[in-house]
């Protein structure tokens, strides 16, 4: 197994995350430092900062958070902001973010130190869909929104086709729902910034058939098994 999914499956960090441990010289495998990509084997030892890790039984752990804004989709903050780890029930196991929200943005988020489930959401062939809320000061018609459905440039590539309506508007905002399929870096905003308007407010509404319903700001809940099989079966 490589050592960055063994890291994942124990609950340590993402893959992610795990290959930057990796990358600064934290994680030995027996008595040398770990390299990207590396391979472990059942009987390998592997240290985190000199701690033997144990690789007993584990037992996987789900959870969906409504996340507010202001707050940072990461287990730990150089910068010392909060995230989105204080808003976890007490007692939770080291579960870490299932891909990013925005610091602005708000919504639904998954949790869990399930590594493989966290890389099949996360991996850019999932095209799993994603619905966003988003309100736009001013105005916006239904036809500006075309460019957006039939894909923008963003970083020289054009953005997948998508679903865009508009669910209220008057002469202040207009809310939009957008549904994408890929996970761009601020893809949303930047989306709306290439027609040329400004987002005032984001909000993951869904993923998938999985929906924010009964959340309120802050508020976090374990995923019902039935949710967790409808997530591993996407
Ligand atoms: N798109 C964005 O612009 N931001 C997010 O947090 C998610 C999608």
């Amino acid at each position: 197994m490589r050592i960055n999914k063994l890291l994942a499956d124990l609950g340590v960090a993402s893959r992610r995350s795990a290959d930057e441990m990796i990358s600064s010289g934290r994680v030995q495998i027996n008595s040398h430092t770990a390299t990207l990509g590396e391979n472990v084997e059942e009987t390998d030892k592997v240290f985190l900062d000199g701690k033997l890790l144990v690789r007993k039984e584990k037992t996987e752990e789900y959870y969906i958070m409504n996340k507010p804004k202001g707050v940072v989709c990461t287990v730990s903050d150089d910068r010392g902001r909060k995230t989105v780890m204080s808003y976890l029930p007490e007692g939770c196991g080291r579960v870490f973010p299932v891909g990013r929200l925005d610091y602005d943005t708000e919504g639904l988020l998954i949790l869990t130190n399930d590594g493989e489930l966290s890389h099949r959401l996360t991996h850019p062939s999932s095209q799993i869909p994603k619905t966003y809320l988003v309100r736009i000061e001013g105005t916006l018609t239904e036809k500006d929104l075309n460019p957006i459905r039939s894909g923008v440039e963003l970083d020289g590539v054009l953005t997948k086709k998508c679903k865009a309506h508009i669910v209220e508007t008057n002469k202040a905002y207009t809310k939009v729902h957008i549904t994408i399929t890929e996970g761009k870096n601020r893809q949303v905003r930047r989306m709306f910034e290439a027609i040329g308007k400004n987002v005032a407010f984001l909000k993951r509404i869904s993923i998938g058939q999985l929906k924010l319903t009964g959340l309120d700001r802050g508020e976090c809940r374990p995923l019902k098994e039935q949710e967790i099989a409808y997530l591993k079966g996407l």
